[in-house]
């Protein structure tokens, strides 16, 4: 088994990834600075872990950008790191917009640091958290990774750059590197100990959801109707956050098992997108629990539709998202209800 260094192993993906690479045998060394997650999250990744697991974990506290920081986190681990999945950085578009500098230096100049660090401690192998929303405003679905990358915000911006600047090293030092195009993680761990925990009122549409059922808001805000859709409200590929986590230990394997540079790129997603709406009716059949909303107009930078194509992915790593939508709310209700307050 490899030791791996897990830049922003304590937010949503990486917590959740954190325990399945914790179940498959690796040894971890995790590098964040908690600027939105919790410590407790890893506290709670250690509960549902194997009962060895506590000797293959370790957490350092810093910052991806801060080079002495990647050097403690590179020389944390009993073995040297074989590799690395970077989910550190930020991903809320609208701050992106109003402060595309910060995203510039996180999300771009963040993975800079990273890969120098990779440089210095002779680690060349890869996993970067990149984004849907690489491909703009599409008109043709499902989505291929080979389709036009016309990014409209700085957030994806600094997202594509960062995948072009980690294709430059695979081509020039031979490194292995594997960018996966989320579509919409959602859900949680079955247990409900670990979850999805955003700041204030949450930006997305599932957190949103499960805190008006748990009476924490009044009702949930539909953001246009008139989209060219089929019931006229946006469509996303939602799919689980375990189905997700459990990708990344997949890719890992396939780039550890594979000789010389290689360089993939993958969409993850479902392949079937669902409505606003159909979300809301799944989560209400799933739970019992009646969601209230109201229609507002469009939310500026809102597409009407996002749906991968899966096929890449199954067929270069033989993966697939097996997990259904109603699991998705089942999983992310247990948790908001255990957890009205997230980690707090
Ligand atoms: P998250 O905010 O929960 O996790 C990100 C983690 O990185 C947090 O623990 C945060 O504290 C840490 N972090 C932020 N800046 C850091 C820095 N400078 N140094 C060290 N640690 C830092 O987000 P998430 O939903 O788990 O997303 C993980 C990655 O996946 C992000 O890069 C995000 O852009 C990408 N992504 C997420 C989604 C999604 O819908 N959640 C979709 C596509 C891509
Ligand atoms: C958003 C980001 C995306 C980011 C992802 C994870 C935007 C434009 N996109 O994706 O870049 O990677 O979050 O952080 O911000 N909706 C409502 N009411 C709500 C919330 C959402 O109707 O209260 C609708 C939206 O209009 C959309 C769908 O639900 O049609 C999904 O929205 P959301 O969960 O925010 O995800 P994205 O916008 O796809």
């Amino acid at each position: 088994m490899a030791s791996l260094l897990i830049t922003g192993g304590a937010g949503f993906i990486g917590s959740h990834t954190v325990l399945v690479l914790l179940e498959a045998g690796h040894e971890l060394v995790v590098l964040d600075n908690f600027a939105n997650s919790s410590p407790i999250a890893l506290d709670r990744v250690m509960e549902l872990a194997p009962a060895d697991a506590s000797k293959r974990l370790q957490v350092i506290e810093g910052d991806v950008r801060c080079a002495e920081d990647l050097d403690r986190a590179f020389c944390a681990a009993s073995a040297s790191i074989a590799g690395v999945v970077h989910f550190a950085g930020r991903k809320a578009v609208r701050e992106s917009v109003e402060q595309p500098l910060l995203y510039w230096d996180v999300n771009l100049g963040g993975t800079r640091s990273l890969a120098e660090a990779m440089g210095r401690h002779g680690c060349g192998l890869v996993v970067f958290s990149s984004t849907a929303t690489v491909y703009g405003e599409p008109e043709v679905f499902p989505l291929l990774e080979e389709m036009p990358t016309p990014p409209v915000h700085p957030y994806a911006q600094t997202k594509l750059a960062a995948e072009q600047m980690l294709a430059a090293l695979v081509r020039s030092q031979d490194w292995r590197v594997a960018s996966l195009r989320y579509f919409n993680p959602v859900g949680a761990h079955p247990s409900g100990r670990i979850g999805e925990d955003p700041n204030g009122i949450p930006n997305n549409l599932f957190p949103y959801i499960t805190q008006v059922a748990a009476g924490r808001l009044e009702r949930l805000r539909v953001f246009g109707d008139d989209y060219p859709t089929r019931d006229g409200t946006g469509e996303r590929d939602y799919l689980h956050v375990m189905d997700l986590a459990e990708a990344h230990a997949v890719a890992l394997d396939h780039l550890l098992q594979h000789q010389g540079a290689a360089q993939v790129t993958l969409n993850l997603g479902t392949g079937h997108a669902r409505s606003v709406l159909e979300v809301v009716q799944a989560f209400e059949r799933a739970t019992g629990i009646s969601i209230p909303y109201e229609v507002l107009p469009r939310r500026a930078g809102d597409v009407p539709k996002l749906e991968a194509s899966p096929e890449s992915a199954a067929q270069v790593l033989g993966w697939r998202a097996s997990r259904s939508l109603e699991q998705m709310c089942r999983d992310g209700w247990a948790w908001q209800r255990a957890n009205p307050n997230g980690y707090q």
